[in-house]
């Protein structure tokens, strides 16, 4: 029978922390998966979303004897990047999310962006769960393979409990220093006004069950009015790329509503030509096979191919035409992005290109090369391969500022006519697809050139 339970849509989920916290580990250990060994530096530099469905959460979660039933079709999942260069994906992904888990490592504590997401879910008053992960490297840990927490423990010697609390407690008064009580989960009577703490690991699986129950109880029970699903369209860019064989896509979160194969979207205005998901489980950000669909229905992660969507903005919203009205609007309000990712381009004209894979990837880069310790000037920005037409406009340094007759390619391909361009033109183009590598070999280069 169809009730109104049915009606909700699925709760979306922000995964947010430090640096190396293992946020993507958890999401692995989940799916199955190996992405974060695929990872370059084995770091996370872009945003990315996974569908876990109903089913599957119920699987995971058996062992606990959960009484109450799940009425989410699913949970949606979104992984961010811990490196400080990233504030802003972590700051779109907490923007998206309904619940976070704040990651902790049980042997590092709060770390820099561990506050710094905090302080993010504080300003949106956004709920969130702590996973205080890698207990497995408590000394003595003896593994019990996805198991419940309390079970968990209860295996362990009295040696390893006491380091366990000894370390919780420094962690709960580190959490206390910045103004948020905290508590471990099964002993938290008053959730809501004491953040709860589950200790996971994400090699073994240990709290995995419990850390999965607790988000879908939680949200079901005191989201509802936020989780009904509505049919008005709620849809943000997460990122920009481009993808052999469908060119320049979107990957976008579908908060709520259902959108359709042939829906006209703004603010690009151009016509969906296909709606793609990866397979449940599987990470939108990785490269794999897609599904197609005629329409999807919130939440989901989805990437979508239409002509024109290299002028798309990843942070921005994505509408659904209804009229032209309603388009100008839209418009706008996307000027007003793009402003501010323009903004930081160097306004002497004098400067390095930067070219990325994605928007995001794009924006980190510019962050990262206008902190204090680097300070690189930017002339130019493109996103996906570097292109002929890429060299002509880095080349217009050649006579301006030579140095800065340079392209730094991030996580990009280069096209055999550009390399040849380049080589022609005198245009040096630096590749890596780690950050700060591009800066550690364009600041040799420089060097080089004053001696
Ligand atoms: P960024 O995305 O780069 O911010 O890192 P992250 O938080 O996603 O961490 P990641 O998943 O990349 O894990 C970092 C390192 O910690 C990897 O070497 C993992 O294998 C390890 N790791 C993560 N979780 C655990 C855990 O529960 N136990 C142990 N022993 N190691 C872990
Ligand atoms: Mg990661
Ligand atoms: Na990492």
């Amino acid at each position: 029978p169809k009730q109104a339970d049915e009606n909700l849509r699925s709760p979306i989920c922000c995964i947010m922390g430090h640096v190396d916290a293992g946020k993507t580990k958890l999401l692995d250990f989940v799916r199955g998966t190996n992405v974060q060994e695929g990872e370059a530096g084995f770091i996370t530099q872009q945003i990315g979303a996974t569908y876990f469905p109903a089913e599957n959460i119920r699987e995971r979660t058996k062992e606990l004897k959960a009484d109450a039933k799940l009425k989410v079709p699913g949970l949606l999942v979104i992984d961010t990047p811990g490196h400080e260069s990233f504030t802003n994906l972590r700051s779109r992904g907490s923007g998206l999310c309904d619940i976070a888990i704040l990651v902790v490592d049980i042997m590092e504590g709060l770390k820099p962006q561990t506050i710094e997401s905090l302080n993010l879910l504080k300003m949106r008053n956004t709920e969130f769960i702590i996973a205080l992960n890698k207990v497995d490297r408590l000394y003595g840990w003896k593994t019990c393979r996805n198991a419940p927490i309390v079970k968990a423990m209860k295996q362990q010697s009295k040696d390893v409990q006491n380091l366990f609390n000894t370390r919780l407690t420094q962690i709960v008064t580190q959490f206390m220093e910045q103004g948020v009580n905290t508590e471990l989960y099964y002993k938290n009577r008053e959730m809501g006004e004491t953040f709860s703490i589950v200790p996971t690991s994400a090699i073994s699986g240990e709290g995995i069950p419990d850390l999965l129950l607790l988000l879908v109880q939680w949200t079901q029970k005191t989201m509802v009015e936020k989780l009904t699903f509505s049919n008005v369209v709620q849809c943000t860019v997460l990122e920009v790329k481009v993808i052999e064989g469908h060119g320049t896509t979107i990957d976008v979160v579908l908060v709520n509503g259902v959108i359709h194969e042939g829906d006209q979207i703004g603010p690009i205005v151009t016509t969906i030509r296909a709606l793609l998901t990866p397979h449940p489980m599987k990470e939108l950000r990785v490269k794999g096979t897609y599904l197609h669909h005629r329409e999807i229905k919130a939440a989901q992660g989805i990437k979508i191919a239409a002509q024109g969507l290299e002028h798309a903005i990843a942070g921005t919203g994505l509408y659904v035409v209804g009229s032209d009205d309603d388009l100008e609007d839209v418009k706008e309000a996307t000027m007003e992005d793009m402003k501010s990712v323009l903004n930081r381009i160097d306004k002497s004209g004098e400067g390095v290109y930067v070219q990325a894979s994605t928007l995001g990837a794009l924006e980190a880069m510019l962050e990262f090369l206008k902190s204090s310790d680097v300070k690189i000037p930017i002339s130019g920005i493109g996103i996906g391969p570097v292109h002929k037409k890429d060299v002509m406009k880095a080349s217009v340094m050649l006579e301006k500022k030579k140095e800065y007759a340079a392209i730094l390619a991030f996580d990009v391909k280069v096209t055999q006519e550009a390399r040849e361009l380049a080589d022609e033109l005198g245009v040096k183009i630096f590749i890596a697809d780690i950050i700060y590598h591009l800066f550690d070999q364009f600041k040799a280069y420089i060097d080089n050139l004053k001696e």
